[in-house]
């Protein structure tokens, strides 16, 4: 008689290949009146959601090598009067028209995709493609596609017509980066009380430069500040305070030798440096305080920060950590993963003191979680609700996001509304009811993938409910491609 246990094996909680379904291409453009829907839209919800994420899995039927190389395309959701309208259309950036008229890969991207015919045709070819596909703001009467390598691309609001690249009215310069991850500080202390939005560029090499823009509600530049940074750089996101932008400096290498000969894309090259801690800068947002602070900590590696604030001396700032960040491996496809071989996204609180340079670390949620979104009156203060795409089960292991987590950081209370077992949620984005009072009257939009219809669904979730029934699930005719980010802007276009 054997002896043997067999070990327990997770009950996974989602089908692999309806999960992998949610990275085919839609190369269609579509525009309608959203008819198909379970519940009602609240009559009071006016506004739009612009979404952006990769459209294109393949160009021309060759695959891409990794979805963050995929071409940008724009979905908007514009609430009126209890009704829906949906668009979405591609950025026509020069590179995404050049490859649709020659259907096929004509440019290298950041994460590996490369030119047909291997190395001696990528070879010393480091011209990277701006795919302008990470998210999409309102800001200044403008609606911009970004990608954090480049500058922006200005898109017409209300068709998702692509006007071309934006200088930002000569904020910019040609060449420049903007990052993607811009906030919108709600109400700025230098400036009276008028919200601004806070972005920033980096320029990585042997030490890096990081530049800090605030820019006003008209689109007028009101400052801009450069900071060098000691060593090599891979920063996606920051957050900011009244008084500072924090920056998580990850412990990684730059190698660019596999990128210029033609072997690796080039963000392939960044390698994980488990060893070293993470440097965190702290610069003061006014330009006239120059005197930047700088803490280490054990953090393993943060793609996105959910919230930062004061507390008298202390800084603190809620992240999204990752015990590694896994190498991509040369020829392995990004839909053949094995979450169970992943490290999981996590959520702590790092507290840092200002007067004795000490910093504390807290794990807040250890189940899987990723893409956090607050109430945007609460970025950079005290807040208490956190919405968070998340794993179905709290196993502590990677998994696909299936559900949206809600998070009481006063109380400690979780609330999971799941969509598994065919459900698969991108970036929750929380809107204010009008009038609100509680920070959590809201309602909590995600598009969400269904598997077994291969198709999206744009989910409506009452803030102080989370887990009870949709107010309204909005089906599309069709699937859209896993996003990356996005934003609300409180008129209908
Ligand atoms: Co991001």
């Amino acid at each position: 008689m054997k002896n043997a246990i067999a070990k327990p094996e997770p009950n996974p909680s989602y089908y692999l290949e309806e999960w992998q379904r949610g990275y085919e291409s839609q190369p269609q453009e579509f525009e309608y009146t959203i008819e198909d829907i379970v519940g009602e839209i609240p009559p009071d919800l006016t506004g739009t959601l612009f979404r952006n994420g990769p459209g294109l899995l393949d160009i021309g039927g060759t695959p891409i090598y990794h979805p963050f190389d995929g071409d940008g395309m724009i979905c908007s959701f514009s609430f009126q009067d209890g009704k829906a309208y949906f668009r979405n259309r591609f950025v026509e950036t020069e590179y995404y028209l050049e490859e649709k008229k020659a259907q096929k890969i004509l440019y290298r991207g950041v994460f590996g995709t490369q030119k047909p015919g291997g190395w001696l045709n990528n070879i010393f070819d480091i011209k990277l493609k701006n795919i302008a596909n990470t998210n999409v703001i309102h800001w200044g009467d403008k609606l911009l596609a970004l990608w954090e390598a480049a500058e922006p691309h200005a898109l017409d609001p209300k068709t998702l017509e692509t006007k071309g690249i934006d200088y930002l009215d000569g904020i910019l310069q040609p060449g420049d980066s903007f990052s993607a991850h811009p906030w919108i500080d709600p109400s700025c202390e230098l400036d009276g009380g008028k919200p601004c939005l806070v972005n920033f560029s980096i320029e990585p090499g042997l030490s890096s430069k990081i530049t800090i823009f605030e820019i006003a509600s008209d689109g007028k530049l009101l400052r801009r500040h450069s900071h060098t940074i000691p060593d090599f750089s891979f920063i996606h996101d920051f957050a900011i305070t009244p008084h500072y932008c924090i920056f998580f400096q990850n412990p990684v290498n730059f190698n660019p030798l596999p990128f210029v000969f033609g072997l690796k894309g080039a963000g392939e090259c960044v390698e994980f440096q488990p060893q070293k801690p993470t440097r965190v800068i702290l610069i003061p947002r006014d330009p006239n305080n120059r005197e930047v602070q700088t803490f280490t900590v054990e953090s393993g590696f943060v793609f996105h920060h959910a919230n930062a604030f004061e507390v008298e001396n202390q800084v603190c700032i809620d992240s999204i950590t990752y015990a590694s960040l896994p190498q991509v491996q040369p020829d392995s496809n990004y839909k053949e993963v094995d979450f169970n071989n992943l490290d999981p996204g996590q959520l702590w609180r790092f507290t840092f003191n200002l007067s004795d340079g000490s910093v504390t670390k807290k794990m807040i949620e250890s189940s899987c979680c990723e893409f956090p979104s607050v109430n945007p009156d609460k970025v950079g203060r005290e807040y208490r609700y956190l919405f968070i795409g998340a794993a179905d089960q709290d196993t502590e292991r990677n998994a696909p996001l299936q559900g949206i987590l809600k998070l009481d950081l006063v109380t400690g209370e979780r609330q999971l509304h799941s969509f598994a077992p065919h459900g698969y949620v991108s970036e929750p984005i929380f809107v204010p009811k009008p009038n609100a009072v509680a920070e959590d009257e809201g309602w909590v939009l995600t598009l969400v993938y269904d598997g077994k219809n291969h198709r999206s669904t744009l989910a409506i979730l009452d803030g102080q409910n989370i887990q009870g029934e949709p107010i309204a699930l909005l089906n599309l005719k069709h699937h859209i491609p896993y996003g990356l980010h996005g934003s609300w802007h409180p008129l209908a276009v």
